[in-house]
């Protein structure tokens, strides 16, 4: 099936975007491997008269406070409903936070979306806890390959594995016992000490409290 891969996030090509790494693992292993074209920096009226040519297309995107980023919103209105039978679209989002709880809302509305522009659903895959896969891609390893793996099958059987996306879907919702376990990280304030380091680098640590909206 000739599938496109279209990158959601607003870093595009950059070597910190993670759904450009997604989206580089996914097609790694095909035998054929999918165009990947990244929706920042593209005209969003050109890109969508373009993958009318594709049967698939997969995005991959990142959520940007609890969303979609506004670029991809963006392009999906200049989406046109098909009157070709047999067209599939599917989503692949990675975001910061552990719970894949919080994608639900986005992957209800790419399920209506999908009916809406008349195509077959594929799916929508979360993964949560992926924020510093561009930082330390050694501790992803494992992630990263079942990404692969998921896009391997996909090009075998034009479908998302069912076991793979379970696999990175978890955790749905932490548990009381692992939520115990980070409230105790947070007050030892081990969270806070990568984030401190990036303040401290950028000479705003002293301002890390500041409200400039509230007044
Ligand atoms: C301003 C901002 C807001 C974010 N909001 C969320 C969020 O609501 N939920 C979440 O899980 N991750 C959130 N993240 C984390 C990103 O989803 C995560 O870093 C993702 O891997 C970025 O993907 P990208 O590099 O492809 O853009 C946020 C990150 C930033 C910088």
């Amino acid at each position: 099936m000739n599938t496109i891969i279209l990158n959601g996030s607003p870093k595009g090509n950059s070597q910190s975007c993670n759904s450009k790494i997604y989206a580089e693992e996914f097609i790694k292993n095909m035998k054929n491997p999918c165009e990947i074209k990244c929706i920042a920096n593209t005209d969003p009226k050109e890109l969508a008269r373009y993958v009318e040519s594709f049967d698939a297309i997969i995005m991959i995107l990142p959520l940007y406070i609890h969303a979609m980023p506004g670029i991809v919103m963006k392009f999906i209105e200049r989406l046109e409903r098909t009157t070709t039978e047999g067209k599939y679209i599917g989503f692949i989002i990675q975001a910061g936070f552990m719970e894949t709880a919080q994608e639900k809302y986005v992957e209800r509305y790419f399920a209506d979306l999908a009916k809406q522009l008349n195509y077959n659903y594929l799916g929508t895959v979360s993964k949560g806890e992926a924020a510093g896969t561009y930082m330390f891609p050694k501790m992803f390893k494992k992630v990263l390959g079942l990404v692969a793996d998921l896009g391997v099958i996909y090009e075998e059987t034009h479908a998302f594995d069912k076991d793979i996306v379970k696999k990175l879907g978890k955790p749905y919702e932490l548990s009381k016992s692992q939520l115990r376990l980070l409230k105790l990280v947070h007050m030892i304030g081990l969270d806070n000490v990568g984030w401190h380091k990036f303040l401290k680098q950028n000479n705003a640590f002293d301002k890390r409290l500041d409200k400039p909206f509230l007044y």
